[in-house]
């Protein structure tokens, strides 16, 4: 089965071809960051009315270069949620009224669970059951995985996500928006306990996380290192962009070898943004090896938005029989444990 998948929960307009016998077929994705970048973060009406634009002429780009008819594709996956509402409806009333037109059937996916199952798409894919830690610019989540949509919420942020955390430093450092890619590459010019950012909640038992305190920590950091003039100096930007990445990757490790342990579980995988991040990636392998574990990620381009992760999820539900009636659903907050299993 040939499954469209559309994501536009945020500044992505994302559109993929997924074949359940052959694979990715073909994927295009539109950011928006240019856009929002001017105002240093999304605008929601910007990226609603973006979305419109860009959305049709996307998916008859990727059934181009997928070198398919349309008349090849048997479903439509579309993000149904959670995310901004404007820009979720603009994808759900694309993908459900394609999905009407060309009569086939047509499923919300949540975006998570997309995140969730983009290593899927790899070509050594993880095997359930496996603990998720799910890092992107609006969640920060720890799920016990035993199938698709079998997931136990083991712990998640308190107040702000993992990404937020780093693209709010990013601003502080005076980096363009997104911050996180930025404050990354910042970091690997900097030097290690130059400055020693708190690891929250990481003292207490429980997998709860909580980034809002180190951000706090951080804009106290550069407050005190600034000249009389207000400003940082390039080496000592750096040095604060490696203490803060570090904190955010050892918590990260931290509550991942806690549920590693507390589940017995011997599979981790990281998805959504922050999943691209190379300190995560090395610090989780030292993690995995310590609990003889192994770790599992998507490629760069599959952990920011896209929409291969959504053709992927939606093809698995699909092909378990799941589909949507004619309603046109955007879900702005929908928790991932509400799923039903397949
Ligand atoms: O999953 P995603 O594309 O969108 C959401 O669902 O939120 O995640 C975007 C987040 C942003 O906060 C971005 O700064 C962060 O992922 N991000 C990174 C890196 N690449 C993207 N954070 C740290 N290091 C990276 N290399
Ligand atoms: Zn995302």
């Amino acid at each position: 089965m040939i499954v469209l998948g559309i994501e536009t929960s945020c500044d992505e307009t994302g559109v993929a071809l997924y074949d359940s016998a052959r694979g990715l077929l073909a994927d295009c994705l539109y950011s928006q960051i240019d856009i929002h970048a001017q105002y240093g973060g999304v605008i929601p009406e910007l990226a609603s009315r973006d979305h419109i634009r860009k959305t049709l002429p996307l998916i008859s780009e990727v059934i181009d270069k997928a070198g398919i008819k349309q008349s090849d594709i048997g479903g439509v996956a579309y993000t149904a949620g959670p995310g901004l509402v404007g820009a979720l409806l603009v994808g759900a009333a694309v993908g459900r009224s394609v999905g009407m037109g060309w009569d086939v059937p047509t499923i919300g996916v949540h975006h998570m669970e997309g995140h969730l199952l983009a290593p899927m798409l790899e070509e050594l894919p993880p095997e359930f059951p496996f603990v998720a830690l799910l890092v992107s610019g609006g969640h920060t989540q720890l799920v016990q995985v035993e199938g698709i949509g079998r997931y136990s919420l083991l712990g998640e942020s308190l107040d702000d996500a993992a990404g937020e955390a780093f693209d709010k430093v990013g601003k502080m450092l005076g980096l363009p928006y997104p911050g996180g890619p930025h404050v990354a590459k910042l970091a690997l010019q900097g030097v290690t306990g130059k400055f020693t950012f708190p690891r929250p909640m990481t003292n207490r038992s429980g997998l709860d996380f909580s980034f809002s305190g180190l951000k706090t920590a951080v804009r106290t950091a550069i407050s005190e290192a600034v000249d009389a003039d207000g400003n940082l100096d390039d080496r000592q930007r750096a040095d604060i962009a490696r203490g803060f990445e570090e904190a955010v990757v050892a918590t990260l490790a931290i509550k991942c070898s806690r549920a590693l342990q507390q589940t017995g579980m011997h599979t981790l995988i990281i998805a959504g943004g922050v999943s691209a991040n190379l300190q995560l990636r090395e610090v989780l392998e030292n993690t995995v090896a310590k609990h003889k574990a192994k770790l599992f990620y998507a490629q760069p381009r599959f952990c920011t938005d896209n929409g291969a992760m959504i053709a992927y999820a939606g093809c698995q539900r699909l092909l378990a029989g799941q589909a949507d009636d004619l309603e046109i659903r955007a879900q702005p907050r929908w928790s991932l444990e509400a799923l039903p299993a397949i």
